[in-house]
């Protein structure tokens, strides 16, 4: 089995040396694309790799790249490597930044040839600080080496590439908050359209893509779009980097092709549950993706087949929920998180997610009301998809409303205070 993200990151996750790395074909991408291709060349190959963002969203990244002008009068472009992995649960990009980061540094030079960007950004989470040192080097490294900087390998393209770590706001990943966090201004999502792809960082055409997303573009170039596509077992190509957290005996992060069941991942990767626990369900792809139940145990983990069984592919980071964990107290704890990263730009989602919150807090200390579930089941639709600014607060509504609609009993038993057998401390508390 292929594993192009992986195959080279070390036993010990210390980072390949810019010589190390050029020894195991490295930077062969940027030497084959600014010698024999096309910046329309690179595109069309991504094109056609049906690569789809793994940030989450799950976007077609070569269709993305096409909305980018590529008039010759336009003076600059960007491309920016969102890097502020915060989604609960999610720890892919970590490793690839840590202990990949020329891997990466090659995917943002082929990708800002594709799109003829000069200026790229690796817009970093604060608390990778570790990442931030592998990175630093790295690009430094890369400079020295000729690859970045002034007509590179002699080629007459110019590329710039900055490190900047981001304050550790969970709405600075979303990419319009992330480009005004880098204007300097307050990190609040922009209206969409006009998208990033037109009138991005300062205005000008932008690209920002995952990491994960950019450190597949080397090995598509270097090996095409039907071999990328062939590593999957679906229709959705690659490899992807799937995680598993909770209470599983062997909770980790495996490159695997793209349609492996959730089955597989979690029993044959993951090791299955811990002794004494079963398995109710899990967030398939971090903590903004509807829970997947038993029934789902043999779904494809691709972004087509998860979509088909109710919830989204999100960051193919699984979280686990077991049967002793109290169900209303694992959303809460995610709510609290919403509720603390809300930007509070947009009414909805800066007063909305707090008051879910209150409510479920009240639930678990054995204060709930009748009505409560009714005002859960409201706050679901009221901050779902359309009626707020960004993706945060419906994201968020994802867990809270396939709880509802899995685990209503939990909820109701917290209201009938005859509350669910749970290992975890919680703050229960009567008057
Ligand atoms: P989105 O679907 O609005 O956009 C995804 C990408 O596609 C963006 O780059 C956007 O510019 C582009 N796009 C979408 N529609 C387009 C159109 N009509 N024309 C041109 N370009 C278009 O999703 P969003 O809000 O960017 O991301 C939400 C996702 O982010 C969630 O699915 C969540 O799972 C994930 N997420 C991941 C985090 C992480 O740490 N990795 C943190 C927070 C959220």
């Amino acid at each position: 089995m292929e594993r192009p993200l992986t195959e080279h990151i070390r036993k010990d996750l210390r980072p390949l040396t810019l010589k190390e790395y050029e020894q195991v074909g490295g930077y062969q991408s940027v030497r084959k694309a600014l010698k024999d291709m096309a910046p329309k060349d690179i595109q069309s190959v991504v094109k056609d790799s049906n690569l789809r963002g793994r940030g989450g969203a799950g976007f077609l990244t070569g269709l993305k790249w096409s909305f980018v002008p590529m008039d010759s009068s336009i003076d600059t472009k960007y491309l920016i490597v969102n890097a502020d992995e915060m989604e609960p649960g999610t720890f892919k990009d970590r490793l690839l930044l840590e202990s990949a980061p020329h891997q990466l540094i090659e995917g943002m030079i082929v990708s800002a040839y594709g799109i003829q960007a000069n200026i790229s950004f690796v817009f970093l989470r604060w608390a990778y600080k570790e990442a931030a040192n592998n990175i630093r080097f790295a690009i430094q490294e890369a400079y020295d080496a000729g690859y970045l900087g002034h007509n590179i390998l002699g080629s007459g393209f110019n590329l710039e590439m900055h490190l900047h770590t981001g304050v550790g706001r969970y709405i600075c990943g979303e990419e319009t908050a992330l480009l005004n966090s880098l204007e300097g201004k307050r990190a609040t999502p922009r209206a969409k359209p006009p998208f990033p792809q037109v009138s991005g960082l300062f205005g000008k055409p932008t690209i920002v893509n995952n990491v994960e997303t950019l450190s597949c573009i080397p090995h598509i170039v270097n090996k095409g779009a039907d071999w990328f596509q062939k590593l999957s077992l679906t229709n959705d190509a690659g490899t992807k980097l799937f995680g598993v957290s909770g209470k599983v005996r062997t909770p980790g992060l495996w490159e695997l092709p793209m349609g492996i069941t959730m089955r597989e991942l979690l029993e044959e990767h993951a090791g299955g549950m811990q002794d004494g626990l079963k398995f109710r369900g899990a967030l398939p792809g971090g903590a903004s993706t509807d829970f997947l139940v038993e029934q789902h145990l043999d779904v494809k983990m691709d972004y087509v087949s998860i979509a088909a069984a109710g919830s989204r592919l999100g960051t193919g980071t699984m979280i686990v929920l077991d049967d002793k964990t109290s169900v209303v107290g694992f959303v809460r704890n995610l709510m609290h998180f919403f509720a603390q990263e809300s930007c509070g730009f947009c009414t909805p989602c800066r007063e909305g997610i707090p008051w879910i919150e209150k409510i479920l807090t009240s639930l678990e200390a054995g204060k709930g009301e009748g009505h409560d579930l009714n005002l859960l089941d409201f706050h679901t639709k009221y901050l779902g998809p359309g009626n707020t600014f960004c993706a945060l607060a419906p994201g968020a509504m994802e867990p809270l409303q396939s709880a509802l609609r899995y685990f209503r009993k939990d909820f109701e038993q917290y209201i009938a205070e005859e509350l669910p057998h749970t290992t975890d401390p919680l703050p229960v508390k009567r008057n």
